[in-house]
């Protein structure tokens, strides 16, 4: 009988040890910016490479930010994972978030973790523009606008569309470039005039550019690689960068501060940098931007920057919370109200 129990508390000790070695190694949850096919690609991909599964929900940068405001202290998430870099910033320095540098930092190109002095994680860059329906300017008789100037031409009235920046990193970056162009006071009374003419303010960056392919507007501001993204599904579009100007995004990555799943969260971030990792964006995750990792490969169809009239973006200006609530306020009471 003694024998027996031995045996059986052999087995069971064995089996738990098997259940274990087996199993997850955890699980990491993950605040997911970008095109919520590339959300879809990590999680599938992530736990196939390490054995820790991975959840998430997708949210535009600044909802995202709100919702890390939000849950100061007791976060569900553990990783911020893409969108736009200025509400990694505001994270980073409202302690929302923890400088943490990567086993493989040095792969990242210099010129983007320079730009972003450390304050999180360069994912990948990507250029400001908007997306045009030609043949819908062609039947108006007008010429497509070049500039954030002809933007604001009366003759664009109820043609335009954007994502507003109180949700949308990308509607942020467009306010931020327009103002850093044009100085704060001329580029508020342009974004008036420009406000105008929109026919829909959008919730996420890559909406404009739906609507644009869809002949409900005939420019929408969005990224150029979201433009990319709806040309390839065969929309007949093409896109374009201000020639007075363009902004540009070096999209973020941060580790969440306090997360219980810290390693988890840590192997996440090391390997969505790993070109392998990297690779799943162009391939399965319709996002086209230029991968911050210098070994992945830049896909075929990225917008270049020595291609468009970039800008000399401040990060650290307009990603300081300062700044950027006080440009988001002043937009949302100053030029959202204003009849159009
Ligand atoms: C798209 C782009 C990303 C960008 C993100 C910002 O997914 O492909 O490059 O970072 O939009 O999203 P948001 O909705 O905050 O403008």
């Amino acid at each position: 009988m003694r024998r027996f129990f031995v045996l059986v508390t052999l087995f069971v000790t064995l089996a738990a040890a098997g259940a274990t070695n087996a199993g997850p190694a955890g699980r990491v949850n993950v605040l997911c910016s970008p095109n919520p096919a590339w959300c879809d690609a990590i999680r599938a991909e992530f736990p196939r490479a390490t054995g820790i599964q991975l959840g998430f929900v997708r949210m535009s940068s600044g909802e995202a930010l709100a919702r890390m405001r939000a849950e100061r202290g007791n976060p569900s998430f553990d990783v911020w994972f893409g969108g736009t870099g200025d509400p990694h910033m505001v994270a980073m320095e409202q302690g929302l978030t923890e400088a943490f540098k990567p086993g493989n930092w040095d792969e990242l190109r210099p010129e983007l973790r320079e730009a972003v002095k450390g304050r999180y994680i360069p994912l990948y860059a990507g250029i400001l523009g908007w997306a045009e329906n030609k043949k819908l300017f062609r039947e108006k008789n007008l010429p497509e606008p070049r500039t954030w100037t002809d933007m604001a031409d009366p003759k664009h009235r109820g043609l335009l569309a954007m994502p507003n920046p109180n949700t949308s990193g990308t509607g942020y970056t467009m306010i931020a470039t327009v103002v850093q162009i044009y100085g704060e006071d001329k580029g508020f009374a342009l974004l008036k005039q420009i406000h105008r003419n929109m026919a829909q303010y959008t919730r996420s960056g890559a909406d404009p550019g739906l609507l644009t392919g869809r002949g409900e507007v005939a420019a929408g501001v969005t990224f150029i690689h979201d433009a990319v993204d709806q040309i390839l599904k065969g929309f007949p579009i093409s896109y374009r960068a201000a020639s007075d100007g363009t902004g540009y995004e070096i999209g973020g990555l941060s580790l969440v501060r306090g997360t219980p799943n810290r390693s988890q969260a840590i192997a996440f971030l090391e390997w969505s940098l790993t070109p392998e990792a990297q690779k799943l964006a162009a391939e399965r995750g319709q996002s086209y931007q230029i991968p911050s990792n210098k070994n992945t490969p830049i896909p075929r169809v990225a917008p270049r920057f020595e291609d468009f009239k970039v800008i000399k973006y401040d990060f650290i200006k307009y990603g300081s919370a300062d700044v950027r609530d006080r440009l988001v306020k002043r937009w949302t009471t100053e030029v959202f109200p204003l009849p159009k």
